[in-house]
């Protein structure tokens, strides 16, 4: 599987789930977990949506492995900072330290994301890179 069809699949998982979150606290009038919905909807859909069109347009790096592991990086991060977030604006505090690690995830995930960009060799191979050889930048 190319990381952009694992991030797009991912995306819409996030964004039911987020849009489920929403409508909860809608329906039971409690805002509470307000920061991990908006959490799950912005890293989970909007940032892995953006991220597969990114890799959608760089053949090379979108059938690298190393892509691979940033979306699923990523992925795991967030769902585990939403739900750690989740707990502690439900009144579990325990939570603080998951959610701490949960962010250094996901600021890893980025982290390799920013090398991608910044990496012209490894995103040989764009829209029309894969045929003429050049470099897409
Ligand atoms: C079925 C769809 C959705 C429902 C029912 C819903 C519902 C809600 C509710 C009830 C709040 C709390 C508002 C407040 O207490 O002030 C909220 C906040 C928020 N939602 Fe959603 N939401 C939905 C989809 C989305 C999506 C798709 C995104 C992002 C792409 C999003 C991003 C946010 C953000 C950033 C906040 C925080 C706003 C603030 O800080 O005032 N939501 N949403």
């Amino acid at each position: 599987m190319t990381a952009s069809s694992l991030s797009f699949r991912l995306a819409v998982v996030f964004a039911l789930s987020g849009m489920a979150m929403g409508i909860g606290m809608a329906m039971s009038q409690n805002h509470s977990i307000m920061p991990a919905h908006a959490h799950l909807n912005l890293l989970g859909w909007v940032s892995l949506f953006l991220f597969g069109i990114y890799y959608e347009r760089r053949p090379r790096l979108n059938a690298s492995k190393l892509a691979l592991v940033q979306v699923i990086l990523w992925s795991a991060g967030t769902v585990v900072l939403a739900g750690a977030v989740a707990a502690i604006h439900l009144g579990y505090k325990a939570a603080d330290p998951l959610a701490g690690l949960a962010s250094l995830i996901v600021l890893a995930a980025m982290l390799l994301f920013t090398y991608f960009v910044s990496r012209p060799a490894i995103s040989l191979g764009g829209a029309h890179g894969a045929h003429t050889g050049r470099v897409d930048f």
